[in-house]
């Protein structure tokens, strides 16, 4: 249980979702956690993003794993902002060890306006760059940097059996942000690596929260109806997977995120890890 015994971790998207597992497993691992997340919705994007409340719910189960936690609402879109908060509380937790800059959002759609291709680059590539360059002067020998990809964002976006693979302008954003990030995080890595410093990316497939749970997705999985349901999509998210599931659990990601913020990793960088039941194979990326 102390895998990650004395570091301190910076979430980002931690309210809910991927991000809070993290945060939790992390925690249980014997590190602090620095929370942050935007707590606010974003018009493009159709579905709600994270309140306030669950913000204050994931600084809680950290504290009840007996670990400290700084919480902060912060929008990665938001450079100063980002770097004044981190600042701050990594003078309160006294020293920052792994970055996993994992906020993002999905606005996908054919009625999404160009906007919505804006604010998926500016939160899924540029909130990830924001968010690790405000930390690297923090980050001695021995740091682990964690971005968090999309393996549905590496399929080329003149798409799979001639459909487009993510709807819309922001599916064309999420797409570029999330192949961006690979070739990025390939750099950083290299030019990280005398300063013992890793960097790897992890590339969920579908992953059971509120991105995957919502009715652009649904729609996305399920072109042929009008108003798909929840249940509709269902029926076709196995398809994305080599392996028989509709998706992976945040846990399933969590255990690589654990795995890669720890010293058992300590020789593991430059990776795109995919943890995606082998949806990866079947399409080709
Ligand atoms: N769910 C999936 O199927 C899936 C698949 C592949 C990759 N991903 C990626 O996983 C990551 C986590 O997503 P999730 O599945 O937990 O979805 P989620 O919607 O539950 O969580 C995303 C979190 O990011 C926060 N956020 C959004 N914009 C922000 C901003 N500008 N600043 C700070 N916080 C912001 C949201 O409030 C939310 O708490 C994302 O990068 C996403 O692209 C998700």
């Amino acid at each position: 249980m102390n895998r990650v015994a004395g570091k301190v971790v910076l979430i980002t998207g931690a309210a809910r979702g991927q991000g809070r597992s993290h945060a939790v497993h992390l925690a249980d691992e014997g590190a602090d956690i620095i929370a942050f997340d935007l707590c606010e919705d974003i018009a493009s994007n159709e579905y709600p993003l994270a309140t306030e409340a669950d913000l204050e719910e994931t600084g809680r189960l950290v504290e009840k794993a007996g670990r400290r936690v700084v919480t902060a609402k912060v929008d990665v879109r938001d450079r100063a902002a980002l770097k004044r908060e981190l600042d701050a509380a990594v003078a309160t937790l006294g020293r920052l060890d792994v970055v996993v800059a994992n906020a993002g959002i999905a606005p996908l759609g054919n009625d999404v306006p160009v906007q919505g291709f804006v604010d998926a680059f500016d939160v899924d590539f540029v909130g990830v760059i924001n968010t690790i360059h405000s930390a690297l002067p923090h980050l001695d020998a021995g740091a682990s940097i964690i971005a968090t990809g999309s393996v549905a964002g590496l399929v080329p976006q003149t798409g799979l059996n001639g459909q487009q693979a993510l709807q819309g302008p922001g599916g064309d954003g999420y797409g570029l942000a999330k192949k961006m990030l690979w070739t990025y995080t390939t750099s950083l890595a290299l030019t990280l690596g005398p300063k013992s410093i890793r960097v790897n990316a992890i590339h969920p497939t579908n992953c059971n929260t509120d991105m995957l749970q919502s009715p652009p997705m649904f729609r996305t999985f399920r072109p042929d109806l009008e108003n798909p349901t929840a249940e509709d999509a269902k029926v076709t998210f196995p398809f994305m997977q080599a392996m028989p599931t509709p998706w992976v659990e945040p846990e399933d990601i969590s255990h690589a995120v654990v795995f890669l913020s720890s010293d058992e990793s300590r020789f593991v960088t430059g990776q795109q890890l995919r943890v995606d039941a082998g949806a990866g194979l079947k399409l080709g990326v």
